[in-house]
């Protein structure tokens, strides 16, 4: 949380340089992968006040907006607008426009019509893969990265490229697919975690990874002793 908190501040300015960039009447805006439950709403109720903020410095009328929530299928989409009653209130009390619509789907498909948005934004969400890697799988259907769940410091240097490949081919693919849906002069903005350097191992979160591999491993073991 601490580190979504951090980089706000990135979606925030995009979306006001936007708007002053621009005379649109009404911005569409789509937070895919947003975050579940009530707090959902956060990161949308920010952007409208960020926006707000600039209307009231340049003396312009607030745009309408028109904001799309995407989460998978799965998600309870009841919990995300729970909130939305405080969420009005909070905002000029309802005095503004704002429209909201939930949108279930795998960011890997088509999710938005064609040239419907003006603004996208991902806060760490693009980590997540469409599939395992096929490749970490050798021709025996065995798996190569025996007792890890992602690319572990004991993962063969293959097991780092099979989720680059996979990484490569989703990203492709998202991309096609959002700039589709991107309005003509519609802005993105995307937050994903990533390495530095060029070590493929060394990030202090892979240290979590090795520690759930290990947790699950030993579960594993307890269930089978007592099957
Ligand atoms: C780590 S959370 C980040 C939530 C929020 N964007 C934030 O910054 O706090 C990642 C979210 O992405 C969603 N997600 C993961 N893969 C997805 C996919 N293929 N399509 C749509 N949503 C996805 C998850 O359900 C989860 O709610």
């Amino acid at each position: 949380m601490r580190v979504v908190n951090l980089m706000k501040h990135i979606t925030l300015s995009t979306i006001v340089d936007l708007y002053i960039a621009t005379t649109l009447p009404r911005l569409t805006i789509a937070d895919v992968g947003c975050s579940s439950g009530p707090n959902s709403l956060s990161p949308t109720k920010e952007i409208i006040e960020s926006v707000g903020k600039a209307c009231r410095r340049l003396d312009r009328p607030s745009p309408e907006f028109m904001v799309s929530l995407n989460n998978l299928p799965a998600n309870n989409f009841n919990s995300m607008f729970l909130g939305l009653h405080e969420f009005y209130k909070k905002l000029n009390r309802g005095s503004q426009s704002v429209f909201k619509e939930g949108v279930p789907g795998f960011f890997y498909w088509r999710l938005f019509p064609i040239d419907s948005l003006d603004f996208i934004h991902f806060s760490f969400s693009l980590h997540w893969l469409s599939e395992v890697p096929k490749d970490l799988f050798d021709e025996n259907g065995k798996c190569i990265n025996k007792g890890n769940i992602y690319i572990s410091l004991m993962s063969p240097p293959s097991v780092a490229k099979a989720y680059e490949k996979q990484f490569e081919e989703d990203f492709n693919l998202f991309l096609r697919l959002r700039s589709v849906e991107l309005a003509l002069g519609g802005w993105m903005v995307l937050i994903t975690a990533g390495r530095g350097g060029s070590c493929w191992w060394g990030n202090s979160i892979m240290f979590l990874w090795d520690v759930l591999a290990q947790a699950f491993s030993i579960m594993v073991s307890l269930v089978i002793k007592f099957i």
